[in-house]
C-alpha cells in the first residue's frame, strides 16, 4: 500500500535575523530597548513583528517570540500550504496583510481547535508554529515559538461570578505558564490583594492566603475560611511576621524601584518560595531598572497577555517558566 508522505519543504531564502518577536504597539519601544540591552540588533520591523539578530531567545516584552524563523518564497497558495505541512502539523497564522490569500492558505492546513483552558490545567504540549504572509509571495514561518498559545495568548474559561474583578486572569496566566500552582495547605502571601482577585485564585486552589492591603477585600473574599485579610502597608511586612510561606504573590501598585527591593527581599527571605510579582512600569520603561530584576538569581520576566504597562516577574523553584525571558538570553 502506498502511503502519502509530506514532501520536503523547499529551500528557505537567506535571512539576516534569528528571532521574530510579536509585540503590542504600546510596548515596541520597550522591546527595542530591551533587545539593544541584550546585545541583539533590530534588523527589521514589519507591523507588530520585530526581527532581531545577535542573541536569539525570548524577550520579556514580546507576547510571543518566534525562535526558529525561516522565509520562503511562494508561487501559489497551494505551495505555501504544502510548505507549512511539510514542516509540521500545527500552525497559527499571524496575519498583517494579504488577508484573503492568508485565509486561503490557512484553509488548506489541518484545523486546530483552540479550546479555552479550564484553570488549573497544563498548557497544550504540542508545538504550535507561527507563520505570516509578509508579502504576496513571501512568508515567514517558525515551527518553534516561545509560547504554546495562538499569538502567545491563552484563552481561559472565565469565571464571571467568583472573583471581584478581572485581575485573577493575570495570576491564572502566570500559574499556567509556571505549570504548577499552590496546593491545599500551602501558605501564600498576597501583597496588594484588594479587592481580592488573586486571593480568590489562591483560595480556590485550597491554599491558605495572607492577604495584605491598605484597602479592604471584597466581603465575599474576606469572609472565606482560608483567606486571612490584614490591613496595612505591604512593604512593612517581613518573614518574621508572616512565618514560612510557599508562594509570595504581589500585584502592588508601586514605583518599580520599590518593587525591585521587595522582590530582592522576598527571594532572599523565602529562598524556597515561588515568587510571582507584577512589575508596574511608569511612562518610558527604564531598561536598566528592568535589567536589575535579572540580577536576582533565578529571575525571569514576561509580558503576559493580561499585563498592561507592566511585566510579570517569576522566581520559581524549578527555574521556569521557559516562556519568560532570563538573563543571559537563552537560545
Ligand atoms: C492592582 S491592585 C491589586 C489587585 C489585586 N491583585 C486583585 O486581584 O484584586 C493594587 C493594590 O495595591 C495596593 N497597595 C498599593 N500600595 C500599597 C501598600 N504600600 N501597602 C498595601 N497595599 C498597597 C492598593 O491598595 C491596591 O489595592
Amino acid at each position: 500500500m502506498k502511503h502519502e508522505t509530506s514532501p520536503e519543504p523547499p529551500a528557505p531564502l537567506p535571512i539576516d535575523y534569528d528571532t521574530v518577536h510579536v509585540v503590542e504597539a504600546a510596548h515596541q519601544a520597550a522591546l527595542v530597548d530591551e533587545l539593544a540591552h541584550r546585545g541583539s540588533r533590530v534588523v527589521a520591523i514589519e507591523g507588530d513583528l520585530v526581527m532581531s539578530a545577535g542573541r536569539p531567545g525570548v524577550a520579556a516584552w514580546a507576547s510571543n517570540s518566534w525562535l526558529a524563523p525561516a522565509e520562503y518564497s511562494l508561487a501559489s497558495i497551494n505551495e505555501a500550504a504544502r510548505t507549512l505541512k511539510a514542516i509540521q502539523r500545527n500552525w497559527h497564522g499571524h496575519h498583517l496583510a494579504h488577508f484573503r490569500r492568508a485565509e486561503l492558505i490557512a484553509a488548506k492546513l489541518p484545523t486546530i481547535r483552540f479550546r479555552p483552558l479550564a484553570f488549573p490545567s497544563m498548557p497544550p504540549a504540542a508545538p504550535l508554529g507561527a507563520w505570516s504572509l509578509v508579502a504576496r509571495d513571501r512568508m515567514i514561518v517558525s515551527p518553534r515559538c516561545s509560547r504554546p498559545f495562538a499569538d502567545g495568548q491563552p484563552v481561559f474559561v472565565e469565571d464571571r461570578h467568583g472573583p471581584p474583578n478581572r485581575a485573577y486572569l493575570k495570576l491564572w496566566e502566570a500559574l499556567t505558564l509556571a505549570r504548577h500552582w499552590p496546593v491545599a495547605g500551602q501558605r501564600c502571601l498576597d501583597l496588594g490583594a484588594s479587592p481580592g482577585g488573586w486571593s480568590w485564585v489562591l483560595a480556590e486552589l485550597g491554599a491558605d492566603v495572607l492577604a495584605i492591603d491598605r484597602a479592604p477585600l471584597a466581603p465575599a473574599i474576606a469572609h472565606r475560611a482560608n483567606v486571612h485579610p490584614q490591613a496595612g502597608d505591604a512593604f512593612a511586612i517581613d518573614i518574621d511576621t508572616t512565618g514560612p510561606v510557599d508562594w509570595v504573590c504581589s500585584d502592588l501598585i508601586a514605583y518599580p524601584e520599590r518593587l525591585l527591593a521587595l522582590a530582592h527581599y522576598w527571594c532572599r527571605a523565602a529562598p524556597r518560595a515561588n515568587v510571582i510579582l507584577t512589575v508596574k512600569c511608569q511612562g518610558t520603561v527604564d531598561t536598566d531598572l528592568i535589567a536589575a530584576f535579572y540580577e536576582i538569581p533565578g529571575a525571569r520576566l514576561a509580558h503576559l497577555s493580561a499585563n498592561k504597562h507592566e511585566l510579570t516577574f517569576f522566581r520559581l523553584a524549578d527555574g521556569g517558566p521557559a516562556e519568560a525571558a532570563r538573563w543571559p538570553a537563552d537560545a
